[in-house]
C-alpha cells in the first residue's frame, strides 16, 4: 500500500491521500446514496446519477486515470451557499464526499471517492476585478488559462499555475509555483481575502483582519483541511510581454548531459541565473526506458522586453539535437507559455508525482539523477509507454523573502535556508496492471534520498 501522506519539501504542491481511504464497502456505499438523494431532493437539477452524461464527462475530469474513482453522485454546486447546504445535508448523512476543481492532482483519493458524493467546483467560476484593478476575485473552478486570457487585455496578470489546464482550486490552496514566485512568492502568498464553506455549512468571509483572521492565515499553504474556499481575492499586478525560450533536447549524447547539467549547477549557483528574481526556468530529464529515449527539457521565462536575458545565458548555448523547440523571443503575451504548455498539462493516461527539496549542491543535483535513472530504467523498460521525469525547479531566495514579506504564510520557510530545488518526479504509464510495480518503484526512490541534506519537513 502507498502511502503519500509524508512527501518532503513538495507540500506545496502536493496533497496527501492514502489508498487505504478508498477502499469501498456496501455501508459507505449506502451512506453515500442517502446524502445525494438528499441534496437532489433540494438541488435536482444539480445532481448527475451514473448513468448520465454529464456525470460520466464531470467524474473522469481528472488529470491522471489512477484517480478515476466511482462516485455515488456528482453534484455541482451553482452558488456557495449551495454548497454550503450540500455540506450540512452530507455531514448529517455521515457520508463521504470530494472536491474537484480542476483535477490535476494525481493523488488518489484527492479530488474523487469511491461511493459518496463528488462535489464538481465548476460552476465556481466567477471573474471579478475590482474598481481600481489591483485586486481579481477568482473560482476556484476554473484552469490558469481562463484567469491569464481574461486578465491580459488589461495588461495584467496573477500569481497563478505555470501550466495552462492547472486548476485554481487545487494550486491556490496547496502554495503555488507561478513564474512570478521570485518576486511574488508562492501563488497564496498575494491572497488578500477568501470565501469559505466551512464544515457547518456556512459561508465566511476570511481576512488578515477580523472574525476569521485565522483562517486567512491557515489557508496560507493549508491545503484542503479547514474549508472549501469558493473565491479567491488575489492581487494582479501589470505584466504584458515576456521572452519565452528553452528546448527539448535529444539527449542520448553523455557530452551533452553533462553540459547540460553543468549549466543548471551554474544557474543554481551564488552569482548565477537564479539570482534575477524577475526570471524563472524549469529544467528536466525525461526518459522512455523502452526506447531508450532521454529527453532533457529547459523551459525559460522572463518577463519584459530583454530578447536575451543573461540569466539563461548557459543555456542559449547548448548545442544538441532538438526534439521540440520553445520560441526564443519576446512575444507580445506572456500567455503564450502558459497556453503553449497546455499541451504537456492535457489530461494524462496514468500518472503519479513525488516530490524531494534540496539544496543546490552539484553533487546533490547529479545524486538525484543517478538515483532516478538507476533505479527507474531496470523497472520501467519492462513497462509498456512508460515515462520518468525529474524536474529541477528552482525556488530562490528572493522568492523565500517575498514569501516571508507576505507575512501570513503557514510553511513560514526561512529565507536564510538559501535558494533551494523543489524536485518533482513525474511517472506515466498506462495499463492499471502495472499501477503496483509502478507504485513501488517510486516508493523505493522516496527512501533513497537519505544521501543529500534535506530540507526539514515543517509538517508534523
Ligand atoms: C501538468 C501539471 C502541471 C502543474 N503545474 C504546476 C505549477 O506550475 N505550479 C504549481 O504550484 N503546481 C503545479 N501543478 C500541481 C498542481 O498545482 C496541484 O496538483 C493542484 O492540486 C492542482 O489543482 P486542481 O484544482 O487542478 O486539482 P484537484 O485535483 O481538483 O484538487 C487538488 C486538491 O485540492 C482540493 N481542492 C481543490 N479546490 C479546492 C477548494 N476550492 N477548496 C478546498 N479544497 C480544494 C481537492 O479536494 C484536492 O484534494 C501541476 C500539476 C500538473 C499535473
Ligand atoms: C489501492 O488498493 C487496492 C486494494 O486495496 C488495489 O487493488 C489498488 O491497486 C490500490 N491502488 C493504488 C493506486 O495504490
Ligand atoms: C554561466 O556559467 C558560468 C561558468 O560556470 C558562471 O560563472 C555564470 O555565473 C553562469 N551564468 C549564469 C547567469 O548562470
Ligand atoms: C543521469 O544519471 C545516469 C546514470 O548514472 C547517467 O548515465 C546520465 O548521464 C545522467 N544524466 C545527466 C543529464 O547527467
Ligand atoms: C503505447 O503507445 C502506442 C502509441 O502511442 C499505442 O499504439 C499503444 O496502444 C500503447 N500501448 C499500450 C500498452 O497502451
Amino acid at each position: 500500500m502507498i502511502t503519500l501522506s509524508t512527501i518532503l519539501g513538495l507540500l506545496p504542491l502536493l496533497a496527501a491521500a492514502t489508498n487505504s481511504t478508498l477502499a469501498s464497502s456496501g455501508a459507505s456505499a449506502a451512506l453515500g446514496a442517502r446524502a445525494c438523494n438528499q441534496i437532489a431532493a433540494v438541488y435536482p437539477n444539480d445532481v448527475f446519477w451514473p448513468q448520465s452524461e454529464t456525470f460520466q464527462s464531470e467524474s473522469t475530469a481528472i488529470y491522471s486515470d489512477t484517480c478515476i474513482l466511482s462516485p455515488s453522485c456528482v453534484f455541482e454546486p451553482s452558488s456557495a451557499a449551495d454548497l454550503g447546504s450540500a455540506v450540512k445535508i452530507i455531514k448529517a448523512a455521515r457520508s463521504r464526499f470530494a472536491v474537484r476543481a480542476g483535477g490535476h492532482m494525481p493523488v488518489p483519493g484527492a479530488q474523487s471517492v469511491q461511493s459518496g458524493v463528488m462535489i464538481s467546483l465548476s460552476k465556481l467560476n466567477t471573474r471579478r476585478l475590482n474598481a481600481d484593478k489591483t485586486i481579481a476575485s477568482i473560482g476556484p473552478g476554473q484552469v490558469w488559462a481562463d484567469v491569464y486570457t481574461w486578465l491580459a487585455p488589461e495588461g495584467l496578470a496573477v500569481n497563478g499555475g505555470r501550466y495552462g489546464t492547472v486548476g485554481v482550486g487545487g494550486l491556490l490552496i496547496g502554495g503555488g509555483i507561478s513564474y512570478f514566485s521570485s518576486t511574488k512568492g508562492w501563488g497564496c502568498d498575494t491572497i488578500v481575502g477568501y470565501e469559505v464553506v466551512l464544515a457547518d455549512g456556512s459561508v465566511v468571509e476570511a481576512r488578515a483582519n477580523g472574525e476569521h483572521a485565522d483562517l486567512f492565515w491557515a489557508l496560507h499553504g493549508g491545503h484542503n483541511n479547514f474549508g472549501i474556499v469558493t473565491r479567491f481575492d488575489t492581487k494582479t499586478f501589470p505584466v504584458t510581454s515576456a521572452y519565452i525560450g528553452g528546448a527539448s533536447w535529444d539527449g542520448k549524447d553523455t557530452a551533452f548531459q553533462t553540459q547540460f547539467l553543468s549549466a543548471f549547477e551554474s544557474y543554481m549557483a551564488p552569482g548565477g541565473g537564479v539570482d534575477d528574481p524577475s526570471v524563472a526556468i524549469s529544467a528536466i530529464i525525461g526518459l522512455t526506458p523502452s526506447t531508450g529515449l532521454t529527453q532533457l527539457t529547459s523551459i525559460q521565462f522572463a518577463p519584459g522586453t530583454d530578447a536575451n536575458p543573461q540569466a539563461f545565458e548557459n543555456f542559449t548555448t547548448l548545442n544538441a539535437p532538438v526534439i521540440q523547440a520553445l520560441p526564443d523571443a519576446v512575444l507580445s503575451s506572456w500567455t503564450a507559455l502558459p497556453i503553449l504548455l497546455e499541451q504537456l498539462g492535457e489530461r494524462g493516461s496514468r500518472q503519479i508525482y513525488s516530490s524531494v527539496s534540496f539544496f543546490p549542491d552539484p553533487r546533490a543535483i547529479r545524486i538525484a539523477n543517478e538515483t532516478v535513472v538507476e533505479l527507474a530504467v531496470p523497472v520501467l523498460s519492462g513497462i509498456p509507454n512508460s515515462t520518468i521525469a525529474l524536474t529541477y525547479q528552482p525556488v530562490s531566495k528572493d522568492w523565500l523573502a517575498a514569501s516571508k514579506a507576505s507575512g501570513h504564510n503557514v510553511l513560514d520557510l526561512n529565507p536564510e535556508l538559501g535558494t533551494f530545488i523543489a524536485g518533482l518526479l513525474t511517472v506515466t504509464w498506462t495499463e492499471a496492471a502495472d499501477d503496483v510495480a509502478v507504485n513501488l518503484l517510486v516508493e523505493r526512490i522516496r527512501r533513497i534520498r537519505g544521501s543529500t541534506r534535506i530540507l526539514p519537513s515543517v509538517y508534523a
